[in-house]
């Protein structure tokens, strides 16, 4: 079976995609996997350009994207842009044709978020993961919270806003602030509604830093989410299946710095992960019915890490969100937890490809 492996992307966590990629690569290799899959790597430049062929093998190898130089030496170019291109164009390319199954390895907007997705379906060709809608609203904080809401999920205190709202109506914005103010206080976390991995995420502890925070946000998204700030724990859910998917064991975060920001998620040394999280028996099991929950309430399918936050002082756990294509480098989460839960990571991307065909 070959195995097309989408990785790169337009997207603030290209660089994290990589690593994922890398890694999967490996566990595609493996000597389990080796006589299985044939691996047919496409890398979607920060510049949206895909390439096929050798330059792809050349990231996987070093990990790093192309250098400008190499960038227009590199063979087996496919899009140099994507909009202008149709569909039929780029099936051409024998590589594009030749892919049995797809294995998206894409965080964030452009791969995260239903496009790519939309253009796999529109393709026929089966690919690992949630579909177009599970994507689009797992991505969309917005989308997320709202459907969390209607699964009967507890969540922080949110409040959802435009970047109208912030830039375009000079007269609405203080009074969208003393909103914001009287319902969330503080400290609040201000965040763009389609980015992850922190990017563009800011604790805010005044009215000053609010209205920094909102026009700042305001310019990576039109859609933005202000959320009351909670003291808990970090812990988070590994998801695999389909129609009947199952739930890892959990899985805490924990870091010195303020929060769980992009310096502290990818600075080696900075987080550490503690696998099985110290938690009572039936918090633990009350997260993995919310994170299937959460999965069945986006429409998510193959794979998916839930994270929480868990309130010690009152035991509550609230959800914070749903991530449909979860970092999956050696070192993530994701991958972790399957492993403490028994399935070992070739084990687990060959699940996933045949889920993807079911
Ligand atoms: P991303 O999708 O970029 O991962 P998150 O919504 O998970 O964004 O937020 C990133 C981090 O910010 C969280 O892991 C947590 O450390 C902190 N954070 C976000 N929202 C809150 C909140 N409401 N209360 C406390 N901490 C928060
Ligand atoms: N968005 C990053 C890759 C994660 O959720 O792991
Ligand atoms: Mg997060």
């Amino acid at each position: 079976l070959r195995v097309g492996l989408l990785f790169g992307g337009r997207s603030g966590e290209h660089e994290v995609s990589i690593k994922s990629a890398r890694a999967i690569a490996k566990a595609l290799s493996a000597e389990q996997n080796a006589n299985k899959y044939e691996i047919l790597p496409f890398y979607i430049q920060k510049d949206g350009r895909w390439l096929a062929g050798e330059a792809p093998q050349k990231v996987l190898g070093t990990g790093s994207p192309l250098l400008e130089s190499e960038q227009s030496t590199s063979v087996g170019h496919l899009i140099s842009n994507p909009q202008a291109q149709t569909l039929s164009k780029w099936q051409s390319p024998s590589q594009v044709a030749e892919v049995d199954v797809w294995f998206p390895i894409l965080h964030g907007p452009n791969g995260e978020d239903g496009t790519i997705q939309g253009l796999l379906t529109l393709m026929q060709v089966p690919f690992v993961g949630s579909g177009v809608l599970g994507s689009a609203v797992g991505m969309d904080k917005i989308a997320m919270k709202m459907a969390f809401e209607q699964a009967g999920l507890a969540q922080v205190k949110y409040k959802a806003v435009t970047r109208a709202q912030v830039w375009s109506n000079p007269c609405v914005f203080p009074k969208l602030c003393d909103d914001i103010e009287a319902a969330l206080g503080y400290p609040a976390f201000v965040k763009p509604a389609n980015l992850g991995s922190s990017v563009g995420i800011a604790k805010v502890r005044s009215r000053q830093e609010l209205e920094a925070a909102l026009d700042s946000a305001a310019s990576y998204d039109r859609r933005l989410v202000v959320e009351a700030g909670v003291v808990a724990r970090e812990v988070e859910c590994a998801v695999l299946g389909n129609d009947q998917p199952q739930a890892s064991v959990i899985g805490e975060i924990t870091y010195d710095s303020d929060f769980y920001d992009y310096e502290t998620k990818y600075t080696e040394g900075r987080a550490d992960l503690l696998i099985p999280a110290p938690l009572p028996d039936a918090i633990a099991s009350q997260i993995q019915d919310m994170a299937l929950q959460a999965f069945a309430a986006v429409d998510a399918a193959g794979l998916a890490r839930v994270d929480f936050f868990y309130v010690e002082a009152t035991q509550e756990v609230l959800i914070n969100e749903i991530n449909t294509l979860p970092g999956f480098t050696a070192t993530s989460m994701y991958p972790q937890l399957w492993a403490h839960s028994g399935v070992s990571f070739p084990e687990l991307v060959d699940r996933l490809i045949q889920l993807a065909l079911e």
